[in-house]
């Protein structure tokens, strides 16, 4: 069976698949294709957080049933499964089944049934033991919780992934274990909040928080990197930040997702810290890891946002000078509370904002740019370009680095003092 795959969305989503790809491989003999017209089974596994990906899913699932080859199964997993289920077949009656983003363990099950849907978003995955799949470029990405627990006003994932249930520490130890043994050098700690870690498991588990989780997950030999998304600012407590700055294997790039700089629109969001607690969190972040990449996320045009609530978000990103932004218009989404707000933003102004956000954060990653020069970074190379004779690597906080060198250097961990550097990526040498 050749299966086509095909992702969008969040690391999240990039597991998932990666999950059912290991699922079918273990039980259907499956390979990966990357040709749509061989494929046996065509999978779309889509992310609904912004309307966008919506409209192309089905687009996409015409083209896709139009050059299918004959007998070929189509089926649509993830976020947009869970929230549109049953509709999806009856818009697209060629698709065979719909699999939910908190199913993805039935899918050897839901293959042969012919219009199944399998969306239950109060399924129990957290304990689920997917086969083992390739380690790529020295790294991995294990889950440590399945489900969201907050209730962020714009946000739609809580519906479409359910409550928040940790995974027990024994099982993610061992699935870190394991993918060191197989050559995995960093690992990727992933949950939609991951510092809500330890919070409730479907069984019974000893007092752990995600500080204890990263000091556990640290102690394994052979494991060189370890790396987190997403986590909640609002749990990011003196605790964390100390292991985060002092545990040498924790990778120095974090993720703090902002959203809005307005304490009027922080609350509307549900986000539950105000612009104080963010500004204090990152300039404690900065003292205690003076190298750090911060990257965030930020919303605009969210309703009732006005040119002061924008300003105060401008304001916060002059401060945090984060070394990358992921910007987003709202987009109101089914069973949001947002969705029913007044004053809802037009677009024309929403798209003015979002350029303004955008060209400011180009001007401080010039800024950030610059100060990189002659510094040295410790990278790890993780792929060759043969082409050109270079290595290419990530910093601990993140950034991408170029490097003239030899291809045994791949997997390693070398320091490189940076001769050229570009707003996101950089060129350096091997020293
Ligand atoms: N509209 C726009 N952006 C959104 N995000 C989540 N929901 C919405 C929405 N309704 C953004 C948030 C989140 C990121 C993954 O997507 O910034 O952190
Ligand atoms: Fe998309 Fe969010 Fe679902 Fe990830 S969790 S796939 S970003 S909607």
């Amino acid at each position: 069976m050749q299966i086509y795959i095909e992702t969008f969305g969040c690391a999240m989503n990039h597991k998932d698949s990666e999950n059912i790809l290991a699922i079918l491989k273990e039980k259907r003999n499956a390979v990966q294709t990357d040709k749509i017209q061989e494929a046996d089974l065509i999978i779309i596994n889509t992310c609904s957080v912004r309307e966008k990906p919506i409209q192309k899913l089905f687009s996409e699932l015409g083209s896709f049933n139009a050059i299918k080859k004959n007998g070929a199964k189509i089926g649509v997993a993830g976020c947009t499964a869970s929230h549109l289920g049953r509709e999806i077949i009856q818009k697209a009656p060629y698709v065979n089944f719909v699999l939910g983003a908190r199913n993805v363990s039935k899918i050897d099950a839901i293959l042969d049934k012919k219009g199944a849907v399998e969306i239950d978003i109060s399924n129990d995955e957290s304990l689920e033991l997917y086969p083992s799949s390739p380690v790529s470029n020295f790294r991995k990405s294990i889950n440590i919780s399945i489900g969201c627990d907050k209730q962020c006003t714009f946000c739609i994932v809580p519906f479409t992934r359910g409550e928040e249930i940790s995974i027990p520490a024994d099982l993610i130890i061992n699935e870190v274990q394991k993918a060191v043994e197989s050559g995995a050098k960093e690992i990727l700690l992933l949950g939609q909040n991951v510092n809500n870690y330890g919070r409730r498991f479907s069984q019974p588990h000893r007092d752990i928080n995600f500080t204890a989780l990263l000091k556990a997950v640290s102690k394994i030999d052979g494991l060189e990197r370890i790396r987190f998304s997403s986590p909640h600012p609002l749990h990011m407590d003196n605790k964390f930040i100390e292991e985060f700055a002092n545990n040498p294997k924790i990778a120095k790039g974090i993720h703090v997702p902002l959203q809005s700089g307005s304490n009027k629109i922080l609350k509307m969001m549900k986000r539950g810290y105000n612009r104080e607690w963010f500004i204090d969190r990152i300039e404690r972040i900065r003292r205690a890891v003076p190298d750090v990449a911060i990257s965030t996320d930020i919303i605009v045009g969210f309703p009732d946002e006005s040119d002061s609530d924008f300003n105060d978000t401008i304001d916060i990103l002059n401060r945090a000078k984060f070394e990358q932004l992921f910007s987003f218009k709202y987009s109101p989404r089914p069973l949001t509370e947002a969705k029913d707000f007044n004053n809802q933003i037009i677009d024309e102004v929403a798209s003015e904002r979002l350029i303004i956000l955008q060209s400011t954060h180009q001007k401080i990653m010039e800024e950030l740019a610059k100060e990189r020069i002659n510094k040295i970074y410790s990278v790890l190379f993780d792929t060759f370009d043969e082409n050109s004779g270079c290595l290419i690597g990530r910093t601990s906080s993140g950034l991408l680095v170029k490097s003239r060198g030899d291809i045994y250097n791949l997997g390693q961990i070398r320091n490189v003092k940076i001769i050229e550097s570009m707003r996101t990526q950089m060129k350096g040498e091997i020293i």
